[in-house]
């Protein structure tokens, strides 16, 4: 395995423990992360409200923070929204960008996620970027082709930056939905992204870790990390509990 490649499990809480429970899930993922060792990396991705505070949680651990979003902004007059630097500010090394769920609720399109990994990139701030299809487009036969038109809006971006990113395959009929990809359909897709990433830069094929979320629970976990391509997860219900977040961890530390 190489080395920039080692696994990677993510936990994005989504809008859930944005209080006093979210620091006591971050507790419990220290706890657990004292218990494996230097093989797999946790990054978990709490709602904004308890940013701050789970940054000390996690201070002397190896768990890192990510947040869910941003606005690819600065600073400025733009109610409601928060920037890369505050996210930097308050103790986040990562940023998921491009979620599914950003793209069909918000409007968020391909070109707005390339320009979101750019800001995430110029901030010093790791993107974990999301793709995906869904089901019509899969039963359309359609995968590859809806997955390299999202991966084409940032490709260059991340070819131009020497930082090591993620990028997370999530198929939408996946997501909430407990219908896991096979480690085939997940392989294949994954494997198609290594290949586009190898056309831009064999340096960034090999330094970008490529995670796959849907649906991922500690009992399919294995399989799928067991996947040539699949370099962890970014996991929505089952990091909502320790146990399960950490028992996923476990089938990626080896
Ligand atoms: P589930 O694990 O709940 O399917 O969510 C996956 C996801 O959207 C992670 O970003």
């Amino acid at each position: 395995m190489n080395p920039s490649r080692r696994p990677l499990i993510a936990g994005n809480w989504k809008m859930y423990k944005g209080g006093r429970t979210g620091v006591e899930l971050a507790q419990g993922v220290v706890e657990i992360s004292r218990t494996l060792g230097s093989g797999v990396d946790l990054v978990i991705a709490p709602p904004f409200t308890v940013l701050a505070a789970i940054a000390s949680t996690i201070e002397d651990s190896s768990v890192k923070l990510a947040a869910q979003n941003f606005y690819p902004k600065n600073e400025g007059a733009f109610t409601g929204e928060i920037s890369p630097l505050m996210l930097k500010d308050c103790g986040c090394e990562w940023v998921i960008v491009g979620h599914s769920e950003r793209r069909q609720y918000f409007g968020e399109s391909d070109s707005f996620v390339g320009e979101k990994v750019a800001s995430a990139l110029a901030s010093d701030l790791i993107p974990i970027v999301c793709v995906g299809e869904t089901l019509d487009q899969r039963q359309a036969h359609e995968t590859l082709r809806v997955v390299q038109q999202q991966l084409h809006a940032f490709l260059d971006i991340l070819a131009r930056s020497p930082r090591a990113v993620a990028i997370a395959y999530e198929p939408v009929w996946a997501i909430g939905t407990g219908k896991v990809a096979g480690p085939g359909e997940a392989e294949e897709v994954h494997a198609a992204i290594r290949t586009w990433l190898a056309e831009k830069s064999d340096a960034l094929a090999v330094r970008t870790r490529i995670l796959y979320g849907g649906s991922v629970k500690p009992d399919n976990a294995a399989t799928l990390f067991a996947c040539p391509n699949v370099d962890g997860a970014l996991v929505g219900g089952a990091c909502l509990e320790a146990a399960s977040f950490g028992a996923i961890a476990k089938a990626a530390n080896h």
